[in-house]
């Protein structure tokens, strides 16, 4: 076997995750928890989690299903409302479980109602963060109507980010699943506090994947996929070895009936197969001696985790994605359903 057909890297991490909950987590966890060893795990359950107590009892629960003998760490977060004690603050920095703060916008996505309503609202909670070394985690869309779906990235930093960074000199702050030319040159503009995670969707796919030919609701996610010129923005970020650019599957997983649908809703469900289509894209860009960077280097390093120390081993050796897969009795569609994929973990035994 050639070089080319084999690599090896430090065990990845997901820097941002959808687990959902209950018998889901039989099926979500270990497919994530079969290759990486933490995640960052989103907080838009119903009802969601804002506090740190709600966090931990979700986090055992999650470890319930956890691939027997893997050191699986679920890094949790909590769900920013405008009415969170700062207090909460203060108990989820003495928690090494419980790592950051997600803000939505309210409205902006799936289970997010509750979310932020005005920025204003959580000025004196985001001041508790930056006081405390927390990082505040943005889905990064403003959501007035008369914006529009294709812009509501670019409007959310020149309206909301960019003020929120000037305000608050010493906040960490990732700009989760990026999907635009702008992200990236706004993230590639700041000091080295700001950074920004990219899925493997929005690498792989453009808005014509989705729309040419027919609407493919498997692959409507949110922030939705942009017009080529942004994929390519992105691409360059991911393989250009930058270390504010790294891994967030943000994998979704969304029933066959809710996506099927005359309103769909968004996610694509990428954990069956996340590490080994990224690896498959750093290949095809011929630039597999990136992707450790990528997905097991820079996250760590900018949350101030410690680096894993296992390796994996991914292997050229086709495989066929199945059609769905079960989240208890839901059928669910994953990425790339009943479509080759090229990488797979080597003497895996999960799939
Ligand atoms: O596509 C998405 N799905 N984007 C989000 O921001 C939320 C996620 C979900 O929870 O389904
Ligand atoms: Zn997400």
């Amino acid at each position: 076997m050639t070089a080319a057909e084999l690599v090896t890297i430090t065990k990845p991490d997901d820097w941002h995750l959808h687990l959902r909950d209950e018998i889901a987590l039989k099926t979500t966890v270990p497919a994530t928890s079969r290759v990486f060893g933490r995640a960052i795990v989103m907080p838009n359950l119903k009802p969601p989690v804002t506090s740190v107590k709600m966090a931990l009892n979700y986090r055992s629960r999650i470890l319930e299903h956890k691939t027997p003998d893997s050191s699986f760490n679920p890094l949790m977060t909590l769900f920013l409302t405008d009415n969170l004690d700062p207090k909460e603050i203060v108990s989820l920095s003495n928690e090494e479980s419980v790592v950051a703060v997600k803000y939505y916008p309210a409205g902006a996505t799936t289970n997010s109602d509750t979310g932020v309503t005005n920025i204003k609202n959580v000025y004196r909670i985001i001041e508790k963060m930056a006081e405390l070394g927390v990082p505040l985690l943005l889905h990064g869309e403003v959501t007035e109507n008369h914006i529009d779906i294709f812009d509501r990235e670019k409007v959310f930093i020149e309206t909301i980010l960019a003020p929120l960074i000037e305000r608050y000199p010493d906040l960490k702050v990732i700009l989760e699943h990026i999907t635009t030319k702008d992200s990236v040159e706004f993230i590639e503009s700041q000091s080295s506090r700001v950074a920004g995670t990219i899925t493997i969707h929005h690498l792989l796919y453009n808005r014509n994947d989705m729309l040419v030919g027919g609407i493919k609701p498997h692959l409507y996610c949110l922030p939705v996929l942009k017009r080529n010129i942004h994929q390519t923005s992105l691409i360059r970020a991911a393989l250009g070895g930058n270390p504010k650019f790294f891994l967030g599957t943000d994998s979704a997983p969304h029933a066959r009936l809710e996506k099927e649908t005359s309103c769909g809703c968004a996610g694509v469900f990428s954990a069956p197969a996340a590490i080994e289509l990224y690896a498959q894209f750093f290949a095809d860009h011929n630039s597999l001696s990136k992707l450790e960077g990528f997905a097991s280097f820079f996250g760590a390093d900018f949350y101030g985790q410690p680096r894993n120390k296992e390796k994996i081993t991914l292997e050229f050796k086709p495989w066929r994605m199945p059609q769905q897969y079960q989240l208890g009795d839901v059928p669910t569609v994953p990425i790339m359903a009943g479509e080759a994929i090229n990488w797979q973990l080597k003497d895996s035994s999960e799939k």
